[in-house]
């Protein structure tokens, strides 16, 4: 038995990938290095560099490993990128996606776990938004998302795949040997750890005008591990012969960007510039995850929702690998 793990060479796949194998389960690894680092995958691991979307070495990997089940984590994930180049979000996340899933189902690989996203919601009609709010994403990242969502459930119905689609809120944080290596980089906590570095200025503050308490926008962060757990428990509840499911995944709790800059003060004792700079088009004032579902369903228990905590083990990867993965053997 062994499980495909797309995009594993990413930053919440190569986690993923290692508890995994810290639970002693056999995966392979299929990622086309666009990007993600090799040095994010153990030598030890079956490591097959190429796209998704070819089938014929989806097809071979299935045959050369027994695969039993899939978890795809590979995408494009910019925001701002698929509204500049929609193309390339529909064809890598929609297109391809779709090519996996039947090369998969022609392989009679048919348990999925999918890294589904909050921004298929779109803007939130209220707080916390559980599975049932309305989803109108509002740009192409997250309608290349939705598109996918829409697929599996048609594939359940006529071919029976069985998939648990896991709509992740904002992942953060690190273990010892796995971190956040984005190029370029647009997440919060890491671009505030690169100001905390020298390695930036300041960290911008995009909007002080919100409707929250100090004007900056709210959001919901979990901490990768607990992502992770979220991913091993899905896969059970498939393996256990469980419905397909979409879940949410998110700690519940929202901090703001000046909360998270002064925890990430706090962590690291260096003084971080913040610079208030207008909002961005398209930003919600708050994002916040109502995740009581996963704990229903899969039995989640996540353990790391302190933002302390999070900052803390994002900072000591940060600090040991302070070129991220470019300072590692490939
Ligand atoms: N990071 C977040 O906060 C967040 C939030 C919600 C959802 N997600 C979703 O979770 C998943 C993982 O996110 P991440 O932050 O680890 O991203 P990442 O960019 O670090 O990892 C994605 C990996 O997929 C690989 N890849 C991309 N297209 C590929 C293709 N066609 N064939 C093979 N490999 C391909 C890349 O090389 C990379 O290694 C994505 O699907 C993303 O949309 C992430």
């Amino acid at each position: 038995m062994a499980i495909l793990v797309t995009g594993g060479a990413g930053y919440i796949g190569s986690v993923v990938v290692e508890d995994l194998r810290e639970k002693g389960v056999d995966v392979v690894v299929l990622d086309n290095l666009s990007r993600g680092h090799r040095a994010a995958v153990a030598p030890e691991v079956e490591f097959y560099e190429g796209d998704i979307g070819d089938i014929d070495l989806v097809r071979r990997i299935c045959t050369e490993n027994g695969i039993d089940a899939t978890m795809h984590f590979s995408a494009f994930a910019y925001v701002g990128e698929s509204v500049e180049k929609p193309a390339i979000y529909y064809h890598n996340n929609t297109v391809q996606t779709i090519r996996l899933l039947d090369e998969l189902i022609a392989c009679g690989v048919k348990q999925f776990v999918f890294s589904s996203t909050c921004a298929t919601y779109g803007e939130p009609q209220y707080v916390p938004i559980d599975e049932k709010h309305p989803q109108k994403p509002a740009n192409p990242y997250g309608l290349s998302k939705f598109f996918v969502e829409q697929v599996m459930k048609d594939y359940d119905e006529a071919y029976g795949l069985k998939f648990v689609a896991l709509r992740y809120f904002n992942a953060c944080g690190a273990t010892d040997s796995h971190g956040e290596h984005h190029d370029p980089e647009t997440h919060l906590i890491p671009l505030i750890l690169e100001a905390a570095a020298g390695k930036r200025p300041d960290i911008s503050v995009f909007g002080d005008d919100y409707p929250t308490p100090d004007g900056t926008a709210i959001r919901d962060y979990i901490h990768v591990l607990d992502l992770s757990q979220a991913h091993l428990l899905a896969l059970k509840h498939l393996q256990n012969g469980g419905s397909s499911e979409f879940v949410n995944l998110g700690n519940g709790t929202g901090f703001s960007v000046l909360e998270v800059i002064e925890a990430a003060r706090k962590v690291t004792a260096r003084p971080i510039k913040s610079v208030i700079r207008p909002r961005r088009a398209g930003d919600p004032s708050r994002l916040i995850a109502n995740s009581a579902k996963a704990k229903e369903i899969l039995g989640w228990n996540p353990r790391f929702a302190d933002l302390v905590t999070i900052i803390e083990s994002a900072w000591s990867w940060h600090q040991a690998n302070m070129h991220g993965y470019d300072d590692l053997p490939a």
